[in-house]
């Protein structure tokens, strides 16, 4: 297990609005929105995720952990739920405002060397944004997280009309579940399986 893979302590941190901005002047791409996911976004993703049994939900970019919180309003264990976020100020944040959820430092594209082996996982979601990076990458991520879940696929929120990724060319199934204006910039979530 990656050793930056500890629980979030109880904490006293808000949000995190200023941090998320703050990040998006630095790196805009990176970050892929001007602020966090609205609660509205976060209700939606939460209906589409599954941790059946003793399954851990998987939460790739977390940021300030909106969707985290929705995730955890929605009944999740915060011990089953593992977030990934690679900007170290925001993993903090996470950490000290998600007590009980397991934060790991880290690329996601790294996913298998980041995460326990033998991780029984119900959902993954991604908040990376996806849609600009070159197919290579985006095939690489598809990998990573077959590697960890596989046949599971992955939810993917996004702020794009169409899909955010060529799921043909990535030999992907692609679902839009979920779309809502309630989020800026309006949002859908998609989820894509290996075909
Ligand atoms: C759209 S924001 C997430 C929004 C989040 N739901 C919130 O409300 O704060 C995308 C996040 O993905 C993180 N990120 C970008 N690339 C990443 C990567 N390769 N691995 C892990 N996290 C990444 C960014 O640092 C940012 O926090």
């Amino acid at each position: 297990m990656d050793g930056m893979m500890r629980s979030a302590r109880p904490g006293r941190r808000g949000p995190g609005v200023g941090l998320f901005l703050r990040r998006w002047a630095r790196n805009p791409l990176q970050m892929g929105s001007v602020v966090p996911s609205s609660p509205a976004l976060g209700r939606r993703i939460a209906r589409l995720s599954r941790w059946d049994g003793d399954t851990t939900v998987v939460e790739l970019g977390a940021g300030t952990g909106a969707v985290s919180r929705a995730l955890l309003a929605a009944g999740l264990p915060p011990e089953r739920l593992v977030v990934v976020e690679i900007v170290p100020e925001m993993a903090a944040h996470l950490r000290d405002s998600l007590p009980g959820v397991h934060v790991v430092t880290g690329d996601a594209f790294d996913l298998p060397r980041l995460l326990p082996t033998g991780l029984r996982i119900g959902t993954v979601i991604c908040g990376i944004p996806m849609v600009l990076l070159p197919l290579e990458r985006q095939r690489r991520f598809v990998a990573a997280v077959e590697a960890v879940a596989p046949g599971s696929g992955f939810l993917l929120y996004s702020y794009c009309v169409t899909s955010p990724l060529p799921w043909k060319q990535l030999g992907l199934h692609a679902r839009r579940e979920a779309w809502t204006p309630l989020n800026l910039p309006p949002a859908s979530v998609w989820r894509y399986r290996i075909a």
